[in-house]
């Protein structure tokens, strides 16, 4: 093996345990908390990989996410200077990532605060500015009443990055103060005995978060000043989110050397429902203001999203899906032809999902460089009381175009946001970050 690899590997393989588990992250990191997205990734995790690989590429980096979530993966970048690109398919993820990768003056969001709560204050009307069937099920009247006067207030901001920074603060008042529980990211209404007890309030909540989030914003472009990262007031490379479906385009003509990710792990509605967890936010906050490019129906229902999300649809019959990938993965085919009848019915689930993650990487591939490194961090799951070994799935269907595993490294999770329930038992105590590199 050439000298060069030997090193990166070297080098990789000497971050310790202690800063993979993120024993020592802290929950205020900023790129963590303006919102709550479900399994964000923990920044102080990927940062030695990040680092180390940008010294490995000279420092000279463009990276890609393609399903970036809560856009930690590019912040951190954008922490070492780096052009950052990412897209997901969830309107909520665009909107955050588009606050969290801006420059923001701080004197420009504490204006912009006195501003909104003083129009919140002095507006005495009672008119609701949504419907949506069910509304009376998800918000007290009074809610519906105090989020409509914050609603009123940000509309008339006439900035749009401004308003962005409001939306984002809207949308975790939305988690806080709804009758939805907390406690899963699947719409799950609280009782109504807890919902007549409950003391919440829609303006004292929003508040709160926006004075949190001005201070976790400053706390982060004071990083990306301290490192020589803003000029004129802007960003020194190019920072760009994009709403896109990863599994049928890459939005961008750019081409990448770095490749970080952290894709869904199964189909959302039977791992992570990021759509229903958005839905209540997206309700309450104009397209027009994310982006409108966005071309699927996300309001339509609250499974919308998580229906054309990674292993969502079906579009296909199971068993010519299955002839394609069992060649390219005899691991998924061994976990699949275990199960018969009902069980093996819920398991096709895996394959349309491991499909649709195939189908995916066949189009970020034409988007990185000779070189380029990718890194995934993926954990197991379990269908039918079995585990499925996404990481060895993974590595497989790399093989299958070429691509083998440069190198790997394994953490406990002990403190990424998951759902503590059914399918995520102690498989998913594990993750494994696996880096490939594209050799041509
Ligand atoms: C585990 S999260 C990503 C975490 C992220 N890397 C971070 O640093 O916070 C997985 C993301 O994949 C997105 N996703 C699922 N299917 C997708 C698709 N077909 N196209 C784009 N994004 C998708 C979800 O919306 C979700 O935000």
């Amino acid at each position: 093996m050439n000298k060069n690899n030997q090193n990166i590997k070297e080098n990789i393989k000497s971050i310790s345990s202690e800063i993979l588990n993120g024993e020592n992250y802290s929950r205020n990191d900023f790129a963590r908390s303006i919102l709550n997205y479900p399994a964000m990734m923990v920044p102080s995790v990927q940062e030695p990989i990040i680092e180390k690989l940008s010294d490995a590429l000279k420092n000279n980096v463009s990276l890609l996410d393609p399903f970036m979530g809560a856009s930690n993966t590019l912040v951190t970048g954008m922490k070492y200077g780096m052009n950052v690109f990412g897209q997901d398919i969830n309107p909520l993820s665009i909107l955050l990532s588009q606050v969290k990768t801006s420059y923001y003056q701080i004197d420009e969001l504490t204006d912009a605060e006195q501003r909104v709560i003083s129009t919140i204050n002095s507006d005495t009307s009672h008119i609701i500015e949504i419907s949506f069937s069910n509304i009376d099920k998800w918000f007290t009247k009074d809610i519906q009443i105090e989020l409509s006067k914050i609603y009123r207030a940000i509309c008339k901001e006439p900035n749009l990055k401004i308003r962005k920074f409001f939306w984002v603060a809207l949308a975790e008042t939305i988690r806080l103060t709804s009758n939805d529980r907390t406690s899963t990211f699947k719409m799950h209404m609280r009782s109504i005995e807890e919902i007549n007890m409950r003391q919440v309030f829609g303006i004292k909540t929003f508040v709160s978060v926006c004075q949190k989030n001005i201070k976790n914003i400053n706390d982060y472009i004071s990083v990306l000043i301290k490192n020589d990262h803003i000029k004129d007031g802007k960003y020194i490379k190019s920072a760009d989110v994009v709403w896109g479906d990863t599994n049928t385009e890459i939005r961008t003509n750019k081409t990448f050397n770095l490749l970080v990710t952290s894709p869904p792990y199964g189909d959302n509605q039977t791992t992570v429902t990021y759509g229903q967890f958005s839905y209540l936010p997206l309700l309450w906050i104009p397209v027009k203001d994310i982006d409108n490019s966005i071309s699927i129906d996300y309001l339509k229902t609250s499974q919308a999203i998580d229906k054309k999300s990674l292993g969502g649809e079906i579009k296909e019959k199971i068993c010519d899906i299955e002839e394609r990938v069992f060649q390219k993965s005899p691991t998924l085919k061994k976990f699949i032809t275990n199960f018969q009848n009902v069980e093996r019915k819920k398991a096709a689930k895996v394959t349309r999902f491991i499909n649709d993650l195939d189908n995916s990487i066949d189009v970020m591939l034409p988007k990185m460089r000779k070189g380029s490194f990718l890194v995934w961090t993926i954990g197991n799951r379990n269908v039918n009381k079995q585990i499925v070994r996404n990481d060895l799935i993974l590595s497989e269907l790399f093989m299958s175009k070429g691509i083998e595993l440069f190198t790997d490294l394994e953490r406990e999770i002990l403190s990424k946001r998951m759902p503590g329930r059914n399918n995520f038992s102690d498989t998913m105590s594990k993750e494994r970050i696996l880096i490939y590199k594209k050799t041509n």
